[in-house]
């Protein structure tokens, strides 16, 4: 069995509630149809009823009748969502004005009704830039105890089965954090470990790349990422993370050999953790367009509740597996 589909299997077996605040997006109300036809989730869409109802009809949507659908609008609780956003972010200087306004915005009302326990997880982002999804995300759902930034991982599946495990790698992050200091590179480096081990079902290899292998050159990102492998191992001492290293010597097994003969994990990395946000953002794109691999995610790591991303490139396939992605993280918590 594919790892799609063995995470589906696992996302059915679990009874856990989504919300699709973007339920007027086409791809995402189809995406909720398969969902619902396969028992994948529970699902709450955000939007018109009215509107909900006529694009299902549109496109001969037939298990759409199955999900919640709440107009944030006209919804009977807004009221009391505005006074809990007012709650969680008076301190931040928001009104109540303000609250009112935000509770009708899906992408708000959706991590309010996780905070409230109304739903599990949330899927966006197939017509909302990353930044819209994740910050009310931040500021409403926040972060893990003891996480202090949240990261964006995707699990590149590669023609080649010789990478990784099975041809499965990691790589983080990808999505979210711009320029993270060692400390906050090394909790991604954790985070990115751990969702490993929840969501592909292999112990984790951990790689922290650089454009460096153990001091071939001097700079301060260099020190920055052999900085981040101390902190990661000393909070995780049972856990295979090595760096810095450069990305060839962490996937290729000859040169991991020749360059880092002492290394556990050199030539046999199954996770990438990147210097920043911009190694890891275009290396998983370059990877997905030259090396033709499929690339699942991101799935974020670090949210106290599963609060997963798309991109708006996205087919109705990616929403549906990031849904089951998201019930499993849901049921890992
Ligand atoms: N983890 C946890 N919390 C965070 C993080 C983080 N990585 N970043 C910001 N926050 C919190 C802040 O602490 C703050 O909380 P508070 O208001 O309770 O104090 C809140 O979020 C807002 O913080 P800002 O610093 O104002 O964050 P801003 O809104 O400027 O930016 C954002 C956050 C949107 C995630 C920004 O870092 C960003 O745009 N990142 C890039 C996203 C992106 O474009 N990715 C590439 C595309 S994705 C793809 O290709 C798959």
């Amino acid at each position: 069995m594919s790892l799609l589909d063995s995470i589906k299997k696992k996302a059915i077996a679990q009874d856990k509630t989504i919300v699709l605040p973007e339920a007027l997006e086409e791809r995402t109300l189809k995406a909720a149809d398969i969902i619902l036809k396969e028992g994948i989730a529970r699902i709450v869409l955000l939007g018109s009823k009215a509107a909900v109802k006529d694009l299902a009809g549109k496109h001969g949507l037939e298990h759409i009748d199955k999900a919640r659908i709440i107009d944030p609008v006209d919804f009977e609780e807004k009221d009391a969502y505005a006074d809990m956003l007012y709650g969680l972010r008076k301190h931040k200087g928001l009104t109540k004005d303000d609250a009112r306004k935000l509770v009708e915005d899906p992408l708000y009302l959706a991590t309010l009704l996780i905070k409230n326990g109304a739903a599990d997880g949330e899927v966006a982002g197939a017509m909302n830039a990353t930044g819209d999804v994740l910050r009310p995300a931040f500021q409403v759902v926040k972060t893990l105890p003891g996480i202090s930034v949240v990261s964006g991982a995707f699990i590149m599946i590669m023609k080649e089965k010789h990478w990784g495990d099975d041809g499965i790698v990691v790589f983080a992050d990808c999505a979210v954090h711009p320029d993270p200091d060692a400390n906050e590179l090394a909790e991604i480096a954790v985070m990115t470990a751990k969702t490993t081990r929840a969501i592909v079902g292999v112990e984790p290899r951990v790689a922290m790349l650089s454009f460096s292998t153990r001091g071939s050159a001097k700079h301060p990102m260099v020190d920055k990422v052999a900085e981040a492998t101390k902190i990661a191992r000393e909070k995780e001492p049972g856990m295979l993370i090595d760096g810095e290293m450069q990305a060839d010597t962490a996937l290729v097994e000859a040169i991991g050999k020749k360059k880092a003969p002492d290394s556990d994990i050199a030539g046999k990395a199954n996770v990438l953790v990147f210097p920043s946000l911009e190694s890891g953002n275009i290396g998983y794109k370059l990877v997905q367009r030259l090396a033709g691999a499929e690339a699942v995610g991101p799935v974020l790591q670090g949210m106290a509740a599963p609060i997963n991303d798309l991109s708006r490139g996205c087919s109705v396939d990616d929403i549906v597996n990031l849904v089951a992605i998201t019930v499993n993280q849901a049921a890992g918590k």
